[in-house]
């Protein structure tokens, strides 16, 4: 298919869908995306909204590892004609729904445009039964990982506090922009162990990327460094179930009620802010 006809069915479907539709990258691997694809979702689902989290990371395929799922078919299936776009779907999986993809397929991560396409197909058929579509892409700034950022509403940026997972980050924002003239991203910065240092990552990153790139980066949040996560991830279960009260369980769900439009929930006062309420 020509770029041309690309461009003009994309079109066509951004103005039926109904769902909102969020992509998570990164450029570095490894930065915590899939981790807060699956978290995110499981505090949307929580707060009532239908969600449908989609494995983009097609050939590295783990959002079913992190979830323990057990896969009968895969998007690799599908896109042979040898699975029904119906068995790909995993439901209520803690309260949302999952399409898991498949790992060690190489040819997953080149996909060409009328195989990309095919899977477009998958999100327009069940577009009217979701609020929310997240797709947790793969690591890198390949043409699979930027196409689904260029089709989502919000394109979520994250990384961490080193520089090499800052200058990745940077890198994906320029082809996202390039190649699909995306011109607004929102930046989330994981595995923060200065909390009050968060803003000035962001304001460097925000001056940058609209200097070079004209893009305006808007700060979504930011997550903790946390144990409890490393722990979760090793009994293969979210660490919003296991540990719901824990510091990256918090800062998630914050930055879910972000995204819905509710403020940020009200910091407990602890023992500190106790005493002085009790002694002022
Ligand atoms: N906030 C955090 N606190 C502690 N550890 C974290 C945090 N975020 C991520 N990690 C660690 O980083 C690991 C990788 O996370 P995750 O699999 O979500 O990254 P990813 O960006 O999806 O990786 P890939 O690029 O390979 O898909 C986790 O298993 C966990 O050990
Ligand atoms: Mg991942």
């Amino acid at each position: 298919m020509t770029d041309q006809a690309y461009n003009l069915r994309k079109k066509a479907w951004e103005k039926k869908r109904r769902a909102s539709y969020i992509s998570v990258s990164s450029g570095k691997g490894g930065v915590g995306k899939t981790n807060f694809v699956v978290n995110l979702a499981y505090w949307l689902a929580k707060m009532g909204k239908k969600v449908l989290v989609f494995d983009a990371d097609l050939g590295l395929a783990n959002i079913d590892i992190l979830l323990n799922l057990t896969v009968k078919s895969s998007i690799r299936k599908y896109l042979r004609g040898e699975a029904e776009m119906e068995d790909l779907l995993k439901k209520d999986v803690y309260g949302f729904d999952v399409v898991p993809a498949a790992s060690g397929f190489a040819e997953l991560t080149k996909l060409d445009d009328e195989e990309f396409e095919k899977l477009v197909e998958i999100f327009v058929s069940m577009d009217t039964m979701y609020d929310y579509i997240l797709f947790d892409t793969g690591a890198g700034i390949s043409d699979t990982v930027t196409r689904f950022a260029a089709i989502a509403d919000n394109v979520i940026v994250m990384t961490q506090p080193e520089p090499t997972a800052i200058t990745d980050a940077y890198a994906f924002m320029k082809v996202v922009h390039f190649e699909h003239g995306v011109d607004k991203v929102q930046f989330v910065l994981n595995r923060v162990e200065d909390v009050p240092g968060v803003k000035s990552i962001y304001m460097s990153m925000k001056n940058v990327a609209m200097k070079f790139l004209n893009i305006d980066l808007e700060l979504l949040g930011h997550l903790r460094e946390d144990k409890q996560l490393i722990s979760a991830v090793r009994q293969q279960k979210p660490v919003s179930e296991v540990s719901p009260n824990g510091s990256y369980s918090r800062d998630i769900y914050n930055i879910a009620r972000k995204i819905v439009g509710l403020p940020k929930e009200k910091e407990k006062p602890g023992l500190y802010g106790i005493l002085k309420g009790v002694f002022k």
